[in-house]
């Protein structure tokens, strides 16, 4: 194997000049998209993903142009929710074009690059220590290249749908300077505020403002009566969110249609804009608006 010292200069791929352009082809794409907004909670299962559709979909409504790009890519879910599961991704000299939904919405997925159901996103490194230091710098490059080789054209709102985990904030931070604002998500349980709680530490050390807080599945809609059950409800979100100092964006309820809606691929919002939780999610696209 070659050392470095073998090498003169970088073996002629000019690792620099390509780090450089890819940072600059990321500029120009960013520098049309006028809000970025991430999504994220630190907790897996609460609902960032639905909440991300949700107000994709209610931006889209009121006639914005919408990019969504899934940065979870080991449990990727915007093209199933957005509905564009199985499409092919078509390349030109302009980069990739994301798959357009019904919508409108354009997303981005690791879900649209994967062969199979079955393939997870591994990271192979020789022991697993270092494949732990790897994923992080492999999914930042992931991301990268997804802001960066996505023909996005000019958005109104790109939303940024972020894996479970505290630190996912901070890479996606470093890569979009931009960032004009974060959301972040719970669920009515203690066990999810005290991750959350950290994902709010994180989100303050982070320049991009926070928008607020959302309580999803607060509260119970009864599948046949559509009447709200008193399960859950009011317990803690707003509270959370008044204790850390950050707006309270509001609470959404448990809908099982919400979860249906989702597994067919039609943003609930578009499908009972009229419900609960539909009334709900749009107020709360509103505020982020
Ligand atoms: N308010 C809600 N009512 C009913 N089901 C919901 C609600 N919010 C989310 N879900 C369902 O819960 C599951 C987890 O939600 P998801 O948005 O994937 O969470 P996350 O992205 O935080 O992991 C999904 O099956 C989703 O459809
Ligand atoms: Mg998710």
């Amino acid at each position: 194997m070659k050392k470095y010292k073998d090498i003169v200069g970088d073996g002629g791929s000019n690792i620099v000049a390509q780090v450089e352009e890819q940072q600059s082809r990321l500029k120009a794409r960013l520098a049309a998209v006028r809000r970025i907004v991430a999504v994220l909670s630190g907790k897996g299962g609460v609902g960032k993903s639905s909440v991300t559709a949700n107000l994709a979909a209610a931006f889209a409504r009121e006639g914005s142009a919408v990019g969504v790009l899934d940065a979870d890519l080991n449990g990727p879910s915007m093209a199933r929710m957005l509905g564009v599961r199985g499409e092919k991704l078509r390349i030109t000299d302009a980069g990739v074009h994301p798959a357009l939904n019904a919508q409108g919405i354009r997303v981005m997925s690791m879900d649209l690059l994967l062969p199979s159901d079955e393939t997870p996103v591994t990271w192979e490194a020789p022991t697993q220590a270092e494949s732990h230091v790897w994923r992080g710098n492999m999914e930042a490059n992931a991301l990268r290249e997804f802001l960066a080789d996505t023909a996005w054209g000019s958005l109104d709102f790109l939303l940024i749908d972020l894996p479970p985990g505290t630190d996912r904030l901070s890479t996606v931070a470093d890569l979009v300077p931009s960032l004009s604002g974060t959301v972040l998500v719970t669920i009515p349980a203690e066990v999810s505020h005290l991750v959350v709680k950290k994902s709010i530490a994180v989100a303050k050390a982070t320049p991009a403002p926070i928008l607020g807080l959302v309580e999803n599945m607060a509260g119970y809609v009864c599948g046949k009566c559509g009447a709200l059950g008193e399960l859950f409800q009011g317990s803690g979100g707003e509270a959370l969110a008044a204790e850390s100092g950050i707006p309270f964006l509001g609470r959404i309820p448990f809908d099982p249609r919400l979860a249906a809606a989702g597994d067919r691929g039609v943003p609930f919002v578009v499908e009972h804009p009229d419900s609960l939780a539909g009334r709900a999610l749009a107020e709360i696209a509103k505020r982020v608006r």
